[in-house]
């Protein structure tokens, strides 16, 4: 089953992985990120690169011309180049489940080739245009609800992939939403997104789009069950082919559940769920920013991709990201890496990275089924800056873990005051300048006796006004925040993934580590319920049902 050929070595057996150990050990350990930037008057210059409208400065990160030599070695020695063609030819590179991944093809074109001879590769153009006609027809108003209403509640009904990339690209492109449209989603199991949602939504005006690439997710359809059931008691059971679209591969699902054939939106299994916001699961985004910008979305990706497939690795933006996450996760021991936007529209984004890397990436064992000898993933948080700066930054200015960080900054205002988005650049920056040159103890003791605290005062203070600095941070910064941009962001940690996961030598693609939990909820649902025993003998589950029992009851 596993292509050999993309997992031959362990990446510690590598030699440019061994001269990058020793490499840390002798020469980068002691130096400090401001001992980097004396030595090399180009720095900024050296470390930083474009791709698209993408502008990246890696410059604060511990690394020489000469890490950066070994990794690119590592990168080359780990067959990263034979993976991005495997990618791109449509190879099963998803081996465990013995498929391609080929969401680049979502937002190719013809052109390009990308995968051609796959079967249903055609399907994304013809998808394409059918959404195109479904989104132009809800505008235009001649698609409308059961009343005759306009459609302009949009509500996304998903999880897991088939939520994330449409809230949070919704929410980032806010300043494109159609006049009149509104982006809503119910995700989570519980129920309460639902039952608050439609304490406001107008039944009439409300389509609900059920995204599943199963159409079996629980979470998923108890919610569309629920959302059915709220439609029929205020628009009756015939409204439901009206009120309903889906996006799924399972046609004969969409069939059972009473959507509208001319309201089904297919997509294929070499879609994965985290990358399928370029596919049908799209939908929901297309209908409120329209299909002209959900086309500039896919050509932002694409023109990434275009990148990623031809740049020369010392240019490739995204395997420079990935090598350096690289190098301060498996060399420097960084734990984890903070993603902090400076637009508040970016707000889902840390979320949705989340379910890209840890998701592909939280994998212990090889492509051949042999344990990783090398830790793998990073445990990705954040949150939009300067909000976070109010909150977890303390840590990552003066705690004592290394968190990498990647600053997202978009320069223009994506649509309020650009005095105020001058104020948050001003707080990106200067947040990157802190983390890298901190505030010696020295520093701390000449301005406090300034401020009139005696010597001793001064110097009992100090260490806690001291940061250390030499911490390490990417900047990404660009114009605006469009959906150009936001495709080229979005592609661009893709294929960072990709990346680190060829050099782990794992499946970014596939995701059991989520089956076990699903399978236990399944049994023990009607245990909860009262309507069944517990068929286990887990003694804490035991004790915890009894107790939910008793709580239930009173
Ligand atoms: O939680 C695992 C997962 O399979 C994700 O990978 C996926 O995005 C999500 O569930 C939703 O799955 P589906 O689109 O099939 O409902």
């Amino acid at each position: 089953m596993p292509d050999r050929k993309l997992s031959a070595r362990f990446p510690a057996d590598l030699p440019a992985w061994q001269a990058l150990k020793t490499h840390y050990r002798d020469e980068m350990k002691a130096r400090s990120l401001s001992d980097l930037f004396r030595r090399s008057q180009q720095r900024f210059t050296g470390y930083s690169l474009e791709a698209g409208e993408l502008f990246l400065d890696y410059s604060k990160n511990f690394l020489n011309s000469k890490t950066r030599k070994l990794l690119l070695r590592l990168a080359t020695e780990a067959g990263v180049p034979a993976a991005i063609a495997a990618m791109f030819a449509g190879e099963a590179i998803n081996v465990t489940e013995g498929r391609p991944a080929l969401h680049v093809a979502l937002r190719s074109r013809l052109s390009d080739q990308v995968a051609l001879d796959i079967p249903g590769i055609a399907d994304t153009w013809k998808t394409l245009e059918q959404m195109t006609q479904f989104v132009c027809g809800l505008q235009e108003g001649r698609i409308r609800g059961r009343g005759g209403r306009r459609l302009t509640e949009i509500v996304n009904i998903g999880i897991g992939g088939s939520d994330l990339g449409s809230v949070m690209a919704s929410r980032a492109l806010r300043h494109y939403w159609q006049p009149g449209m509104s982006f809503h989603s119910v995700s989570n199991v519980d129920g309460t997104q639902l039952a608050d949602l439609t304490e406001q939504l107008d039944a009439e005006a409300t389509l609900f789009v059920i995204c599943s690439k199963t159409f079996t997710t629980e979470e998923t359809m108890s919610n569309a069950n629920a959302a059915r059931q709220w439609i029929t008691g205020c628009l009756g059971a015939a409204a439901i082919s009206e009120h309903f679209a889906a996006a799924s591969t399972n046609q004969a699902a969409m069939d059972r559940f009473g959507i509208n054939p001319q309201y089904r939106f297919g997509f294929h299994d070499w879609v994965g769920g985290r990358y399928s916001i370029w596919s049908a699961v799209g939908l929901s985004l297309a209908l409120v920013i329209g299909m002209q910008r959900f086309s500039e979305f896919l050509a932002g990706a694409r023109r990434m991709d275009q990148h990623f497939r031809a740049a020369p690795f010392e240019e490739n933006m995204p395997t420079l990201l990935a090598l350096i996450a690289i190098w301060n996760n498996n060399f420097l021991g960084a734990e984890s890496q903070a993603i902090l936007p400076y637009d508040n529209r970016l707000e889902r984004l840390p979320a949705f990275l989340q379910q890209l890397h840890m998701e592909s990436s939280g994998k212990r064992v090889r492509i051949d089924g042999r344990t990783v000898k090398a830790k793998t993933g990073s445990i990705i948080w954040g949150e939009p800056g300067s909000n976070a700066q109010h909150s977890f930054y303390q840590l990552l200015h003066q705690g004592t873990r290394l968190v990498p960080v990647d600053f997202i900054l978009p320069v223009k205002s994506s649509g309020a005051s650009q005095d105020l988005q001058d104020l948050a650049v001003a707080h990106c920056v200067a947040q990157s300048e802190a983390l890298m040159d901190g505030y010696t103890e020295a520093q701390a003791i000449t301005e406090l006796v300034e401020s009139g605290l005696t010597i001793n005062e001064a110097k009992a203070l100090a260490p806690h006004k001291a940061h250390p600095g030499n911490r390490p941070s990417n900047t990404i910064l660009f114009e605006r925040l469009t959906p150009e941009t936001l495709g080229q962001l979005i592609a661009l940690y893709e294929h960072k993934v990709f990346v680190e996961g060829v050099i782990w030598g794992i499946n970014s693609f596939d995701q059991f580590g989520v089956e076990l939990g699903k399978r236990l909820a399944d049994s023990l649902s009607s245990a909860v319920a009262g309507e069944g025993a517990y068929g286990g003998d887990n003694d804490s589950t035991t004790g915890l049902l009894a107790r939910i029992k008793r709580l239930k009851q009173n």
